[in-house]
């Protein structure tokens, strides 16, 4: 069974072969925004696979065109509920309120 593991919180969960990472993450409680429930029409589940990405579901036209919209994009993104697990994988959650922090400063 592939496992996860979430950074930065380190948490790990043990899926079946195919789950997304999406409900890996639900499966472990671990928090991770879906704002359109897994179906590929935002960009909120953004992840970043540290490691195992040649072990995951390509990506698709439609993946790609959405995750397009995702903030701090890497060339290891992927959407969480579009990417099925084979083998094990490392994946971040990006900190994306971080990356709002500085829009205070425009006061
Ligand atoms: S939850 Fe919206 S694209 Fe993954």
């Amino acid at each position: 069974m592939p496992k996860v593991r979430f950074e930065p919180s380190g948490v790990e969960v043990e899926t079946a072969e195919g789950t997304t990472i999406l409900d890996a993450a639900l499966e472990a409680d671990v928090e991770l925004d879906h704002n359109c429930g897994g179906n590929c029409a935002c960009s909120t589940c953004h992840v970043i696979v540290d490691s195992g990405i040649e072990s995951v579901n390509p990506i698709t036209e439609d993946e790609q065109d959405m995750l397009d919209e995702a903030i701090g994009l890497t060339e290891n993104s992927r959407l969480a509920c579009q990417c099925q697990l084979t083998k094990n994988v490392t994946v971040t959650i990006p900190d994306t309120s971080a990356q709002f922090a500085d829009f205070d400063d425009f006061d």
